[in-house]
């Protein structure tokens, strides 16, 4: 895992947003596997400037998003689909019928969780995954505890996840606690992945990814088993 360090979330933003443009531009067609939470969402402001000043083009680039809350339709604000076309698909040039995010109201979540892994492999995987960590390791919504050998699947959330995304909600009671997520092993099959770090309340999952070993218990940790990861973290997200 190579590691590079920035002062801030102005500036991990800004290097996040020069690196998927790198790729966006060098890779024909590409598939980017997109988070959403907070941590992206300077990111994705840097990467609509860009378009809006640069002409950076999305016509060929086709998405995946990690995850979405059960009970929600892409409607509802608190939806990843709405964060997602509010904060980014709306500003650029993408195709929307290439934009996918797991449905999280089909009457049938297990049909869903099939049809979406077997997107993403149709489409012939995923070429660069944006992620964030959770403050207990988590990626995409792989809570402690997921198989490694994990595809996409139905998650209950743990308490934690739910007490730190409240913040987008008007109440704690209205943060759903079901998730579908992509498995670890779909996130492993992405060819590179982009791990994004700031703040302080995520020194020490930054901290135990580093230096501890791989364990199911820290789902994060499997992520030193995967040949092209790049961490990009802010001052108060690195230990001293
Ligand atoms: C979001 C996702 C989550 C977040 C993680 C960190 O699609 O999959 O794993 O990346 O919960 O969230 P923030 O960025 O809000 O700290």
């Amino acid at each position: 895992m190579k590691m590079i360090k920035v002062d801030n979330y102005q500036q991990m933003s800004e290097k996040a947003a020069e690196y998927i443009i790198d790729r966006v531009t060098k890779v024909p067609g590409i598939k980017l596997g997109l988070a959403t939470g907070g941590t992206p969402i300077g990111t994705y402001k840097h990467l609509i400037e860009d378009y809006q000043n640069n002409g950076t083009s999305y016509l060929n680039v086709t998405t995946f998003n990690l995850d979405e809350y059960i009970g929600l339709s892409g409607e509802d604000k608190n939806s990843y689909r709405y964060y997602m076309n509010d904060l980014f698909f709306n500003h650029i040039d993408i195709n929307k019928e290439k934009t996918h995010v797991p449905q999280g109201d089909v009457g049938d979540m297990q049909t869903e969780c099939l049809r979406y892994e077997e997107l993403i492999a149709e489409n012939g995987g995923i070429d660069l995954q944006i992620l964030g960590i959770g403050s207990n390791g988590h990626i995409g919504f792989n809570e402690p505890g997921t198989s490694f050998q994990s595809k996409t699947h139905i998650v209950d959330l743990a308490p934690s996840t739910i007490e730190a995304n409240a913040r987008f909600f008007n109440q704690l009671e209205e943060v759903p606690t079901m998730a579908i997520t992509m498995g670890i092993s779909t996130i492993m099959k992405s060819k590179e992945i982009l791990l994004l770090v700031s703040g302080e309340s995520k020194k020490e999952a930054l901290e135990k990814l580093m230096n501890g070993h791989v364990d199911e218990k820290f789902p994060a940790s499997i992520l030193k088993n995967h040949p092209h990861v790049t961490i990009i973290a802010d001052k108060a997200a690195v230990a001293d």
